[in-house]
């Protein structure tokens, strides 16, 4: 084949090349020695080829390594509830009605690993990359508005105990249950996990939140916590264990698939965002402490005020560029927008980002899913595969430092007054005061209807009789302290052994009643 054929080709954008650009004639045959070989050492297109195959995976991330991902838009309401927003932040990107700004989301399962089925009880990651023109902001959220912990120091030990057995590789509840009776605080997740809310139907049809009180600042610099929350124009759907099963025996894809399809048809799944919004401080009038990321901040208390809505119309082009190589993060925020003192969000802001220069390289934020869409300018430079082709707009090259009076790059204005809450304390290693860890759990199980009742107990029960007595004993006495009759059915449901029919019965009669509406 001539090269002016090649070059012709090539400039198509249909020819096969090598990642060198060169067109590859053949395809088909290594190079040998006569056609039974041996092969030789010059083969560059097949050392190239097969060195690159070897390399293809990335590590998976440590939690959420099964995930979906979506583009799509933020539309802001520039008020919240009746309010205009400016009264509480800054943020560009919430300020002017109708003012839209590209997302891309990952939705996730979070134990097992990148295969494994979307069916399981679990909770469901919703990470929202927002590209706002202050730069990115990151939410990096769950479907639950809890979570199982409060201290970042648990949090590797959580996660040893809930994936699978170092030795035999099998998840094993007996390891879960035997860590969490050791943590009273997880009484109100688990109690989720285990009803229906722990196995949502798929991604479109289920609820966001930040889980942790962050802060807005506004233009004097004035904090407030807020929550935020994510509620599907959809409907929310949660699944039985038995109809998981029926799913997960024929499809264990099922969540990606129904997001794909549903985008692909132009079926566009919507949620809109809702924020809760407490003033900054203490707040020693409440039973539990407003950092606490294992509470609710219940809605008659704190309303929900809508603040935007998010539309999501684009399927990634490429899943491993997009959907596994996107890193979100905790840290990930714009002006306007801050942390709160809880410390378990302080340890996740860490361990996002250091994890990420692991998983996906020191220069991660260079590739295009996690690059800013505004111009950015930087002194960091150098690490393995630095391929910026943006510098500082009539910057001095050679100065790649700041101060210069040369003609570096220069500090920004402060957009408004710096938000300085006033810290003072002895340094200790010491849980919050106001522990509270059975008050809503106890709650959230009343408020349950009877077939999320039943199946929480049911799922429970289940789950608890694979686990020795003395974990038995310490769950059912967490859950006797939740609310007496909730333990008194698990320890009914675990010396019974799974017989009771009864409860099957009021499984089947219960989900004729529907899908959950949201009282939390
Ligand atoms: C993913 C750590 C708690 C939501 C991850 C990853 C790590 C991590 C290391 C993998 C990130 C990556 O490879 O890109 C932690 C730690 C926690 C914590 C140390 C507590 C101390 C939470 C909580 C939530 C959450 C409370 C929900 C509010 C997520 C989500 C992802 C994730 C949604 C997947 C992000 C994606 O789709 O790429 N977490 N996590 N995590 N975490 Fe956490």
């Amino acid at each position: 084949m001539s090269n002016e054929h090649n070059e012709q080709n090539n400039s198509d954008g249909k020819t096969l090349t090598n990642r060198q650009g060169h067109p590859v004639t053949n395809n088909q045959n290594v190079r040998t020695v006569g056609s039974r070989g041996p092969t030789t050492l010059e083969n560059y297109d097949f050392l190239e080829k097969i060195s690159h195959f070897d390399r293809e995976r990335i590590p998976e991330r440590v939690v959420h390594a099964r995930g979906a991902g979506a583009h799509g838009y933020f539309e802001a309401y520039g008020t919240v509830g009746d309010e205009p927003i400016s009264k509480y932040t800054r943020a560009k990107l919430f300020q002017e009605r109708g003012k839209q700004t590209p997302v891309f989301v990952r939705f996730s399962t979070v134990v097992h690993g990148g295969n494994s089925p979307e069916t399981l009880r679990d909770p469901r990651g919703f990470a929202v990359k927002f590209y706002t023109e202050d730069g990115n902001w990151d939410l990096v959220g769950n479907n639950l508005k809890i979570f199982f912990i409060r201290d970042p120091l648990k949090f590797p030990d959580m996660v040893h105990a809930f994936k699978p057995d170092p030795v035999t590789n099998i998840q094993d509840p007996e390891r879960m249950f035997d860590f969490l009776c050791h943590q009273p605080e997880s009484a109100h997740m688990i109690t989720f996990l285990f009803s229906p809310w722990g196995i949502p139907a798929n991604y479109r049809e289920m609820q966001g939140s930040g889980v942790h009180a962050y802060k807005w600042v506004n233009e004097e610099g004035k904090g407030v916590l807020v929550k935020y929350h994510w509620e599907p124009k959809q409907g929310i759907k949660n699944l039985a264990q038995k109809d998981a099963d029926a799913i997960q025996a024929k499809n264990f894809n099922h969540a990606t698939q129904d997001l794909y399809e549903a985008i692909e048809k132009g079926d566009y799944p919507e949620w809109e965002l809702y924020v809760q919004i407490m003033e900054d401080g203490e707040h020693p009038e409440l039973d539990f402490d407003p950092l606490d990321p294992t509470k609710l901040w219940y809605k008659e208390d704190y309303p929900w005020l809508p603040v935007g809505k998010m539309v999501l119309n684009k399927n990634p082009e490429n899943y491993f560029a997009e959907v596994e190589q996107v890193a979100f993060g905790t840290g990930v925020l714009v002006d306007g927008l801050d942390f709160s003192d809880d410390k378990l969000l302080q340890g996740r802001t860490f361990s996002y980002s250091d994890t990420q220069r692991y998983r996906v390289g020191s220069n991660y934020l260079q590739l295009p899913i996690n690059k800013p869409k505004k111009h950015v300018a930087s002194n960091q430079e150098g690490g393995q595969m630095d391929y910026r082709t943006e510098f500082g707009k009539d910057q001095n090259p050679h100065v790649n430092y700041e101060p210069s009076l040369i003609g570096g790059l220069k500090e920004a204005k402060n957009p408004g007054k710096e938000h300085e809450p006033y810290i003072a304390g002895n340094l200790v290693r010491e849980t919050i005061s106001r522990e509270n860890n059975f008050g809503q759990a106890g709650e959230t199980y009343r408020r349950f209807n009877d077939w999320e009742r039943n199946e929480l107990i049911s799922n429970l029960v289940g789950a608890l009789s694979n686990c020795r007595k003395e974990i038995q004993d310490r769950m059912v006495e967490i859950f006797t302290q939740c609310d007496e009759d909730y333990g008194k059915r698990v320890r009914e449901g675990l010396e019974k052994g799974m017989k009771d029919n009864k409860m099957e019965e009021a499984v089947q009669e219960a989900e004729k009643m529907g899908h959950p509406s949201d009282p939390y």
